[in-house]
């Protein structure tokens, strides 16, 4: 793929945002501790755990209700996104926003404790980017965890959603714009092990995310639930720092 993806995402996002937040907005402000598209708790998951008193960063937090909920639960929280019409619906929330890409986060080397997104910034954006990009700016011990589309989900989906064949290849087909403006990006696992490695990050736990029982989605074109109580269609990485 050209490499104009954040570009396409932006422009994307740009034109989507009210539209997304119309139809999501108010099941993220409900259940903000929740993972993936069926919002499954924190509580359950324990994929961040406590987070008071860390400096977290959202890696292309939206509205930021994910954000916000954190820095209520005592946590130093910025939300970074790229799009500026995402960030309106985040204006005035009271956490720290910033306007980047997640391939070049504005913020120092060794800023922060966790670095999260929840379908954010890692699944729009090139991994052999964004990977070395979050051990920069990671503390040592440091927590990088995000929520992506699976990669079964990813070799089975076609424009309609998610089907019970293989769409395209394991090999070599890692980045594709879908019709309506998103460029998007999956490794295979191994892939992924590797490019963790390779920049310092040991794998604590990679967690296969099924549909609960009567669960429901906002998102339900997305994900369908038929298919996500026998699949996992999201998946999400929780990996250290060294
Ligand atoms: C599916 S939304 C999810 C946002 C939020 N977690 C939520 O659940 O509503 C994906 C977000 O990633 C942002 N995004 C896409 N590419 C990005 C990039 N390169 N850098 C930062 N944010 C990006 C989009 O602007 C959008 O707000």
């Amino acid at each position: 793929m050209a490499r104009d993806h954040e570009a396409h995402n932006r422009a994307f996002w740009d034109a989507d945002a009210d539209d997304y937040q119309a139809a999501h907005g108010e099941a993220l402000d409900t259940a903000p501790r929740g993972w993936g598209a069926w919002r499954i708790p924190e509580a359950e998951l324990g994929v961040l755990g406590d987070v008071r008193d860390l400096d977290v960063l959202e890696l292309g937090c939206g509205a930021a209700q994910w954000s916000l909920a954190l820095a209520e639960d005592g946590a130093r929280v910025v939300g970074l996104d790229q799009s500026a019409a995402q960030l309106h619906h985040a204006r005035g929330c009271g956490v720290p926003l910033a306007q980047a890409s997640g391939e070049a986060a504005p913020f120092a080397d060794d800023s922060f404790d966790v670095v999260f997104g929840d379908h954010g910034a890692m699944g729009f954006c090139d991994p052999e980017v964004t990977v070395p990009e979050v051990s920069r700016i990671l503390r040592s011990g440091g927590l990088l965890a995000f929520c992506i589309s699976s990669f079964l989900k990813w070799l089975t989906d076609e424009e309609a959603g998610s089907t019970h064949e293989l769409q395209r290849g394991w090999f070599g087909d890692h980045a594709l714009v879908w019709p309506e403006g998103v460029a998007e990006f999956q490794l295979p696992y191994g892939e992924w092990l590797a490019l963790f490695r390779r920049h310092g990050f040991e794998v604590e736990d990679l967690l296969h995310l099924r549909a609960p029982k009567d669960g429901t989605t906002t998102y339900d074109e997305f994900v369908p639930y038929v298919w996500a109580r026998r699949w996992p269609a999201e998946e999400i990485w929780r990996v250290r720092k060294r």
